[in-house]
């Protein structure tokens, strides 16, 4: 029996993922780029079973209902596909990420399966590939291979040519020590999937366009940022571009709208910190729950603030930035 288990990390984009060019292969509409966070760890154990006749697929050890293990078994099938492995396999997950939270639990849950999977059946992929294989569950999972700042390409084409062009690579940061205060303000499941919403913002929405070329622009000017150890632009850019996807998804037909009123008064809030001079950043993914950028040594009085208006300090999580995707000890080969 061969076991492999492999922890990963959820992240945040500062330059959104929104909209795909092919649905099968989870190809972008635009490059992306992201912090992978230190907190919220999933862990994937991968274990083949000669005996099964099917997957088997629990969460923390209970079975896992099936919208959650069918997009594993799936992602399995594509794997056992590129070895001819035909075993089915036990897959089991520790999610410490609060589904729902806007937190892309599906980021570090796909790039620990991705390299738990891709080990166990014995597929030697450098990161590269491990990072498109990883885009194949979900394409955020592209990012979380790697730690601290990653850029995903959009990559080139359709077919097999845009699927080897789309993969995630770091980017080095030396100067920058950034953090970020999570404010949780409604973690209950959300009403419109991001993969609906990006669908429905693509088909109907008249903004979505204007969005996809004003994104070309924020990654050239993030990444310079980024290079320079410029957080108050990074911070900028990061703000606007979240706050634009937010604008197509209002134009879309019937609008998605994730606007909670909780995420207005921490929106707010980041206005009157940057106002009395605290560096301080809002972004926003398909959730009410806003993550508000800054650097390390000001986290402490953000984190404070957020709280303030968050509803209390268990309504909030300081993180910095973290590794990417590992094998576990806690696999038995
Ligand atoms: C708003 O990666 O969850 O968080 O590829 O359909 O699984 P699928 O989508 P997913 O979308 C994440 C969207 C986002 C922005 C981002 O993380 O870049």
């Amino acid at each position: 029996m061969n076991s492999v288990a492999a922890i990963a990390h959820p992240n945040i984009a500062l330059i959104k993922y929104w909209g795909k060019r092919d649905e099968v292969l989870h190809l972008p509409m635009t490059t992306s780029l992201s912090l992978t966070l230190r907190e919220f760890p999933t862990t994937t154990k991968v274990t083949v079973r000669p005996d099964s006749t099917t997957d088997r697929v629990t969460f923390a050890g209970a079975p896992a209902p099936a919208a959650f293990a069918a997009p594993v078994s799936r992602f399995l099938e594509l794997v056992r596909g590129r070895t001819g492995d035909r075993r089915y396999a036990v897959v089991d997950t520790v999610n410490t990420v609060p589904t729902g939270a806007g937190l892309a639990s599906s980021a570090a849950g796909f790039a620990a399966l991705a390299l738990a999977a891709a080990t166990a059946y014995g597929l030697d992929l450098d990161r590269a590939a491990l990072s498109r294989l990883a885009r194949r569950g979900s394409g955020s999972a592209a990012r979380s291979v790697f730690g601290g700042f990653a850029v995903w390409w959009r990559g080139v084409g359709a077919g097999a040519a845009g699927d080897l062009s789309s993969f995630a690579e770091p980017i080095d940061a030396p100067l920058l020590d950034p953090a970020l205060v999570v404010a949780l303000v409604d973690t209950r499941e959300k009403a419109v999937s991001s993969r609906e919403a990006m669908r429905r913002t693509m088909a109907t929405s008249p903004f979505y366009p204007p969005w996809v070329a004003e994104s070309a622009r924020d990654l050239d000017r993030m990444r310079a940022a980024l290079r320079e150890g410029d957080l108050a632009t990074v911070g900028e850019i990061a703000e606007a571009n979240a706050l634009g996807m937010h604008a197509t998804m209002l134009g879309a037909r019937p609008a998605v709208r994730y606007f909670a009123p909780g995420t207005l008064r921490v929106l707010d809030l980041v206005l009157e910190l940057r106002a009395a001079g605290v560096g301080a950043w809002a972004t926003m993914d398909a959730g009410p729950n806003v993550k508000v950028l800054c650097d390390s040594r000001d986290s402490a009085v953000v984190a404070a603030a957020v709280a303030e208006v968050a509803g209390g300090a268990e309504r909030i999580v300081v993180t910095t930035a973290g590794p990417g995707a590992v094998l576990s000890d806690s696999g038995e080969r």
